[in-house]
């Protein structure tokens, strides 16, 4: 069996697997350039191009899974919302929900109605490439695709989705509903066409208070990903204070961790059912290998204290990144067996 697919069973191979998240982009000269002239959410849209960006890390760097290329966003286009990515900035809807009105209208379009046919014979291209390497899915957690679409676009603090939820609870549970809905038709359709796991990105779900997080937002994510039949990953930035709690009560295979908590520590809160992933400092991508080298060395030790390790960053690359540093890490990992520090 794959090496990513034991870790999510608990297994600890050889070979410590490694990917990285948003291994597919802008560090990659072959993804800009096959990116000139085409807009984001068009690209994730046409089925060639998206195999064929899915495909480019794992050729290049040899990593244990590819991701598929699309976007948290990429459903609700799919559902006919107007929102485009904007570079260097992200997400931007024409029409922010924000009233009882709007999040009323936008649960009249049924998740299941969804055209997920592009997002099917993408992910069946890929898979016919990749041979015994596995694909992930995924689909962005309900709370930061609502973030996005209550703001209108990226923010820092995501006051108004907050707000929300916690004075118009009612209106918060509709719209998180509705997200979890629509994310797990979009992961379930990636599953159908070939996705081995599936991870679900929370990346901010950290600007929660534990006790909003575990009543607003945890069932909404776990409806979303329950009972899929294939592994499954979640990932939250800034969660240290309740990774507990991201298992979304023993849900899912593996909890992301991000590069502010040390891999010891969350392995031990989190205890012996789960496999951890993570969580080399994307910040250290720029320093010199030997600097980069010891702290990968040191996050697959501090590793070794969970269940089972899947290597990963804290967050994603980012776009300066010179992917040959990405080349040398999955080198490193692969070359570790636990004694060589
Ligand atoms: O390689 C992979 O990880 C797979 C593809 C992937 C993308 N977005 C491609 C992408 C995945 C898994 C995502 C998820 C995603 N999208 C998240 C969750 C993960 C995270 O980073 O926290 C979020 C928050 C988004 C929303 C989003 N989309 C942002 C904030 C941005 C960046 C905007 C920018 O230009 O800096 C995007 C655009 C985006 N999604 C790019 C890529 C490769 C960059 C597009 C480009 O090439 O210009």
């Amino acid at each position: 069996m794959a090496a990513l697919l034991r870790a999510l069973a608990g297994d600890r191979p050889e070979k410590t697997p490694v990917w990285f998240m948003r291994q597919a982009g802008r560090s990659l000269p072959e993804y800009r350039e096959l990116r000139v002239g085409t807009r984001m959410l068009d690209a994730c849209l046409t089925p060639d191009m998206a195999a064929e960006i899915t495909l480019q890390p794992v050729r290049r760097h040899g990593v244990d899974a590819a991701i598929f290329f699309s976007d948290i966003v990429v459903p609700l286009r799919l559902a006919g919302v107007d929102v485009e990515i904007v570079p260097g900035k992200g997400p931007v809807f024409a029409n922010p929900i924000r009233t009882a009105a709007d999040v009323r209208k936008l649960c009249e379009i049924d998740p299941h109605d969804l055209d997920t046919e592009p997002i099917k014979q993408a992910v069946t291209a890929v898979v016919n490439e990749l041979g015994d390497t596995p694909l992930i899915g995924f689909a962005g957690a309900p709370f930061t695709v609502a973030a996005y679409m209550i703001e209108g676009g990226p923010s820092k603090d995501h006051l108004r989705a907050r707000a929300m939820m916690l004075t118009e609870p009612t209106l918060w549970h509709q719209l998180a509903a509705w997200l979890a809905e629509v994310a797990r038709v979009f992961v379930s359709a990636q599953r159908d066409a070939g996705a081995r796991a599936i991870q679900l990105f929370d990346s901010w779900a950290g600007s929660l208070s534990v006790n909003n997080y575990r009543e607003h937002v945890a069932p909404h994510s776990r409806a979303a990903l329950h009972d899929l039949g294939v592994g499954t990953i979640h990932f939250g930035v800034g969660t240290g204070g309740f990774l507990p709690d991201m298992t979304l009560g023993n849900t899912v295979d593996a909890v992301g961790v991000d590069w502010r908590t040390p891999l010891s520590e969350a392995a031990a809160v989190l205890g012996p059912n789960v496999t951890v992933q993570g969580n080399i400092d994307p910040a250290l991508l720029a320093a010199p290998w030997p600097v980069l080298e010891q702290h990968v060395h040191d996050v697959l030790q501090q590793g070794r204290n969970a269940r089972a390790h899947i290597v990963n960053l804290g967050h994603g690359v980012p776009p300066e990144t010179n992917p040959d540093q990405l080349t040398r890490i999955v080198e490193t990992v692969h070359a570790f067996h636990g004694e060589n520090i």
